[in-house]
């Protein structure tokens, strides 16, 4: 079986961070993105083909899964002539005359939700489409989902306003879909799934189920929800690699120097090959990504820093963020409100 990563958007809402990194590869801590969904995917041992549908900066994400040999899955790159919405890119990807189910997911969530159990509630019900539904406090920004007593979907409304919405559950970006159904799809054409193939199904009364989902669930497009899928995981709130073994608690490299008197408080993280100089202080939810340099006495409160960072001495950050090759001179006072994209620089004695 096919599973269909679409993994082809900008990523505009993570502006500066995605200029020069896609969406689908931004690091949680030492890892890159989608690196999560592939570990989900595969507890399905049907699948045996992952097909990252890709549009902006393919190059970048192929670099960094090759073949899905050392993960330990077989990945294909299926990258779009331009720009074919959600559902066109799942057609381009699905290739001529599918058949039987595809599971497809949105690149950016993260979740715990069973996948076999999607699929098991996709053939037992006989659907033509079977999608994941999660409960959220504001729907606005996702795609509202109605469902009746049985799970079959009633009404699919894809950003509604805030008189639309009449439940709480909406789409979580992840769906058992049969591939004849695809037909109704136009080729190489700008076509969205949410706002075309789902209202269809409702339309032509087929099966369309829903599988209910209330464990963990995040969609990290935006720059808050980046932050919090670090918080979530660093806390054991969705409990995932690398704080798996020991949530709540300060996880460090081997490979990292500490000088005498750092105070390190957990949790947090920080990758190899990075050195924390003398009396350093690094506050709880920290992560400092690989070969940083922390200068004297700088105080690093719950802040993002990707890897090859220089914080020089007496510089104080707050819980930002910021991207690879940047630099903070000493005593520079930085809010907890900045994003840093790649190669900035904060010269000494600033205040953000
Ligand atoms: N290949 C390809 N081509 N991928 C695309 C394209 C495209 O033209 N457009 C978007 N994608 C990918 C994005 O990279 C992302 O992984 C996924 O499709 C969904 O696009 P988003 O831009 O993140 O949509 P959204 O978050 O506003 O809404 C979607 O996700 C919500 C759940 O997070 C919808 O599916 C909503 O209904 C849903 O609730
Ligand atoms: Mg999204």
């Amino acid at each position: 079986m096919k599973a269909i990563l679409l993994a082809g958007g900008q990523g505009s809402r993570l502006r500066p961070l995605t200029l020069n990194t896609p969406k689908p590869i931004v690091p949680i801590f030492d890892r890159p993105f989608l690196r999560y969904q592939i570990e989900l995917l595969k507890q399905v041992p049907e699948i045996d083909e992952i097909v990252l549908s890709l549009n902006y900066q393919p190059k970048r994400i192929e670099e960094v899964f090759g073949d899905g040999s050392s993960l330990g899955v077989q990945i294909r790159y299926v990258v779009e002539p331009q720009p074919l919405g959600t559902g066109g890119a799942i057609k381009f990807a699905a290739g001529s005359k599918p058949s039987g189910p595809v599971v497809v997911f949105n690149g950016d969530v993260l979740t715990s939700v069973d996948l076999q159990a999607v699929l098991a509630l996709h053939r037992e019900r006989n659907a033509r489409a079977t999608i994941v539904l999660t409960p959220v406090t504001n729907p606005s920004a996702y795609g509202l989902v109605e469902t009746d007593t049985e799970a079959n979907i009633k009404a699919f409304l894809e950003k509604p306003s805030a008189d639309q919405i009449t439940c709480d559950t909406i789409n979580a970006g992840i769906y058992v879909i049969e591939g004849e159904t695809l037909d109704r799809i136009p080729d190489d054409t700008n076509y969205s799934i949410e706002r075309g193939y789902f209202p269809s199904l409702i339309e032509r009364h087929e099966t369309f189920v829903a599988y209910t989902y209330r464990g963990y669930w995040i969609d990290i497009g935006t720059r808050e929800k980046y932050q919090q899928v670090h918080t979530d995981i660093m806390t054991g709130t969705f409990v995932a690699s690398p704080f798996d073994k020991a949530p709540g608690t300060a996880v460090i490299s081997p490979d990292v120097r500490i000088e005498p008197g750092v105070v390190i408080e957990g949790p947090c993280f920080i990758d190899a090959g990075t050195v924390i100089k003398e009396g350093a202080h690094v506050g709880p939810l920290s992560v400092i990504g690989a070969n940083c340099h922390i200068g004297e006495g700088a105080r690093i409160s719950g802040s993002i820093l990707w890897p090859h960072t220089w914080v020089d001495r007496h510089a104080t950050l707050g819980p930002l963020v910021a991207g690879r090759h940047c630099q903070f001179g000493r005593n520079v006072d930085v809010g907890g409100s900045a994003l840093l994209g790649d190669n900035s620089v904060v010269t000494d004695f600033s205040r953000l």
